[in-house]
């Protein structure tokens, strides 16, 4: 009985401790992967979004940011596809500062597991912001199941690409749109009825929250998108001016 013991012991504890054994250890943390272009990569679907975050330079602000905050991020990664089921022009549509924004509202500046959403508290603040503050969404999740929803557009988690603290990444089916760039368009994009005088509305921007963000041109959407930027970038450090400078 002993000896069958003594026979067994090495092969539970091998069990319990593999790396003590010479097999081979699981990643220590400090080798947790942190670059979500190599992570993008490796799932294969993720071309669009891959171009967008380099195009943004946002890959960098990541990678930086990443090594700056304790809390980490969480990105939702929409593929191809998804990108690919957007009304033609959406993403040529946009400027280039709506750009960036659309892809930082892909990004939560805190990293979450699936368990984690089951108890988010909705809205959940993302990276993106404009001249009505932070850009939110909301989050339900089950065990089985998590939703994340825009107010324009809802999609649920498909796939996990990466779990390892501080950089968790997520596949997703629909780009998020955020309502602050694909909500209401601001009044003046509709024709003035007849009769009415131009200089009639001076409240549009007072009760347009689309406007800051549906490309009307309009200079108050770039100087906010900015302050957006420079808030988020505090995190990061002069990085940024490369985003800021290429950006104007
Ligand atoms: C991240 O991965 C990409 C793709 O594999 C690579 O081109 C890039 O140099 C990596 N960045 C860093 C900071 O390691
Ligand atoms: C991360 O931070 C450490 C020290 O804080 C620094 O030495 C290293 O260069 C940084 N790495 C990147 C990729 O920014
Ligand atoms: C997620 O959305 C689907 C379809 O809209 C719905 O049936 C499901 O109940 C939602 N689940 C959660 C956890 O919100
Ligand atoms: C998000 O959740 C908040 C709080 O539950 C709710 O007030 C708001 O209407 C929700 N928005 C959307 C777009 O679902």
């Amino acid at each position: 009985m002993a000896s069958l013991l003594v026979l067994l012991l090495p092969a539970l504890l091998s069990l319990a401790f593999p790396s003590a054994f010479g097999q081979p250890a699981a990643p220590a943390p400090a080798g947790a992967p942190r670059n979500l272009t190599a992570i993008l990569v490796k799932g294969g679907q993720y071309t669009t979004l891959i171009r967008l975050l380099k195009e943004t330079q946002l890959d960098q602000q990541i990678t930086s940011q990443l090594n700056n905050s304790f809390n980490g991020l969480t990105v939702f990664a929409p593929t191809d596809n998804a990108f690919n089921n957007l009304k033609p022009g959406t993403l040529n549509a946009l400027t280039q500062q709506q750009q960036v924004a659309l892809v930082l509202y892909h990004i939560l500046p805190t990293y979450y597991s699936m368990e984690m959403f089951q108890t988010a508290s909705n809205p959940v603040r993302t990276q993106a912001s404009g001249n009505d503050g932070v850009y939110t969404v909301n989050i339900t999740g089950t065990t089985s199941q998590v939703n994340i929803s825009t107010g324009i557009d809802t999609t649920s988690i498909t796939n996990t690409l990466n779990s390892a603290s501080p950089l968790a990444v997520y596949s997703i089916e629909k780009v998020l749109l955020p309502y602050d760039i694909f909500g209401a368009k601001p009044p003046a994009s509709s024709p003035p009825p007849a009769g009415e005088k131009p200089g009639k509305s001076p409240v549009a921007s007072a009760d347009s929250p689309g406007s800051a963000a549906a490309g009307s041109g309009g200079s108050n959407a770039g100087v906010s998108l900015k302050k957006g930027f420079l808030g988020w970038s505090s995190l990061v450090g002069v990085g940024l001016m490369g985003v800021v400078v290429n950006v104007l």
